[in-house]
């Protein structure tokens, strides 16, 4: 037997109120695609986390490449050999490619000045060599998430890491992106790299992975060779029980028109029309879904409605009555429900606590304020407690957990348990189930084919087809921030709709 290049044997950490990994095994082969799986809060991060020197654990031992190692910090770490990506990135936005790769270990020449041309070569040598593509003069600020992450994996290449961890390096990207990062990672074992990655994307983990190893609740379930399971036995270890794919829902029985979106032009970012003249309607009792490639007015669009971004031309009707200029918390009042796309920024308060922020847009009413205005806290604590059952959210300490504390997945959870609780009228959700694991991501679309089903009207924009496909009775496709066409669910498939995402019209 080859020696391996890692084997982690019985890692124990613990936080407070939590076992975050107990007794854990972990080996992972000289240059093998390695996934790590589990649910949110499993302990994925926690165990990568130890790995690369983050946490101390309580209790275990690390081997490297068979020899017995403490990694006390990220430093010992990298002198091992091993880098890590992590989830949210750590590059400095006004620098270059090349000064975030060098930084704390700028070249000097023998006179002791800052040599960054040599640095360029070396980036642009290690580009090449893995097909990264990078620009070793690019501002971070100017490059998209998925070229940041590519700095992010020449600045450990840069520092001779053989051992690559990515923390759901594809929890940010798009599709495409996606396809493109597998194959970097091909092209890293081929050059003799071992990589772990965490994903919860099964059809990444057939099409990349070598091996897998599942945790689940802090514990150790089993290794198993990707090419000898399916996604539905692995779906059933992750979660301990069955996972159903297909998305049961009732016959469609559509009412009134709950959102008008009439020759809508919004202006984005760049100052140029994200949306352009785009006319749609959803009625109450039905799910319409919006499908397209990433960057062509999904985002703008979202925000136009909620009110996040001023509309250009046209309207935003809901229920009849032009909104267009109304404030967002008067949206709110109407009965609009959002589940944003950036959770950071427009979804959470992350400073607040976990049951402050289930009553972020309710806190004025009853039965959380009495008529005088006080916050009646036994009831909020009451109410977070019951959706923290209902949709599994994993905080180590109940309501009063700091969100910030809380890992993606169960921060996305919070948003989804927060807007679903509220059963508005219409309801907004963008990329709801991005980050989710898939026991997480079958009972969120079981909530949401509730709400249709109890008449609500629901706004679907994701990048995930099988999303769109599963949920939607209704598909517009936009394309450049037009409407490309809408076919009813029962007439898509990934072609049709894949090829209107393109461009192309739909036909009949
Ligand atoms: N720094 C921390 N302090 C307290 N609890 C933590 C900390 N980091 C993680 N946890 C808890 O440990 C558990 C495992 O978390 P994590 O390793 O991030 O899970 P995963 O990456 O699998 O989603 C979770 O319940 C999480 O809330
Ligand atoms: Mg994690």
């Amino acid at each position: 037997m080859p020696i391996p290049a890692i084997e982690m044997t019985d890692i124990t950490k613990i936080f407070p109120g939590i076992v975050a990994n107990d007794r854990i095994r972990f080996e992972v082969a000289e240059g093998e695609i390695h996934a790590l799986l589990g649910e949110n809060g499993a302990g994925k991060s926690t165990l990568m986390s130890i790995l690369f020197g983050l946490y101390e654990p309580d209790g275990g031992a690390i081997r490297i490449r068979g020899r017995e190692t403490q990694i006390r910090s990220p430093n010992d770490a990298t002198l091992l050999k091993i880098g890590m990506v992590h989830q949210h990135f750590k590059l400095v936005h006004n620098f270059t490619v090349t000064e975030n790769i060098v930084l704390g270990m700028e070249p000097r020449n023998k006179w002791g000045n800052l040599d960054l041309r040599a640095a360029e070569k070396r980036v642009a040598e290690l580009s090449e060599t893995y097909g990264l593509a990078a620009d070793p003069r690019a501002r971070i600020e100017n490059i998209t998430v998925g070229m940041q992450q590519r700095v992010e994996i020449l600045k450990i290449l840069y520092r001779d890491a053989d051992i690559l961890i990515f923390d759901e390096p594809t929890a940010v990207l798009t599709p495409q992106e996606i396809d493109e990062l597998l194959d970097i990672f091909r092209r890293l074992k081929a050059e003799g790299k071992t990589i772990v990655f965490i994903t919860h994307k099964l059809k990444e983990i057939k099409a990349a992975a070598d091996r897998c190893t599942v945790l689940r609740r802090g514990k150790y379930i089993a290794t198993v060779r990707v090419d000898e399971v399916d996604e539905n036995e692995l779906a059933e270890m992750i979660v301990g029980r069955r996972v159903n794919f297909r998305i049961e829902k009732r016959e469609l029985s559509p009412g009134e028109v709950v959102l008008g979106i009439e020759n809508l032009r919004v202006i984005g970012s760049k100052g140029v029309p994200a949306v352009r003249d785009l006319s749609l309607e959803v009625r109450a009792g039905e799910v319409a879904g919006i499908a397209g490639v990433d960057g062509n007015g999904q985002s703008e669009l979202v925000a136009a409605i909620a009110g996040l971004l001023p509309v250009k031309a046209g309207r935003v009707l809901l229920k009849g009555k032009d909104i267009s200029r109304e404030s967002i918390r008067r949206r709110n009042v109407r009965g609009m429900g959002l589940v944003p796309e950036d959770r950071h920024k427009h979804g959470l308060v992350l400073d607040f606590r976990l049951d402050e922020n289930f009553i972020l847009k309710s806190y004025r009413e009853a039965p959380y304020s009495s008529f005088l205005g006080f916050l009646s806290f036994p009831v909020i604590t009451k109410h977070a407690e019951t959706l923290i059952e209902e949709f599994d959210i994993r905080a180590g300490n109940g309501p009063g957990t700091p969100v910030k504390s809380m890992s993606g997945g169960n921060q996305q959870k919070v948003v989804i348990a927060r807007e679903l609780d509220l059963s508005p009228e219409l309801l907004i959700v963008a990329q709801p189930t991005r980050g989710l694991d898939v026991g997480a991501i079958e009972y969120i679309h079981r909530r949401i084919v509730e709400e249709r089903d109890k008449g609500r009207a629901i706004l679907l924009v994701s990048f995930e087809l099988d999303e769109i496909l599963g949920l939607c009775d209704r598909i517009a496709v936009i394309s450049k921030g037009s409407l490309v066409g809408t076919v009813p669910a029962a007439e898509a498939d990934e072609r049709k709709i894949g090829a209107m995402m393109a461009g192309v019209a739909a036909h009949g």
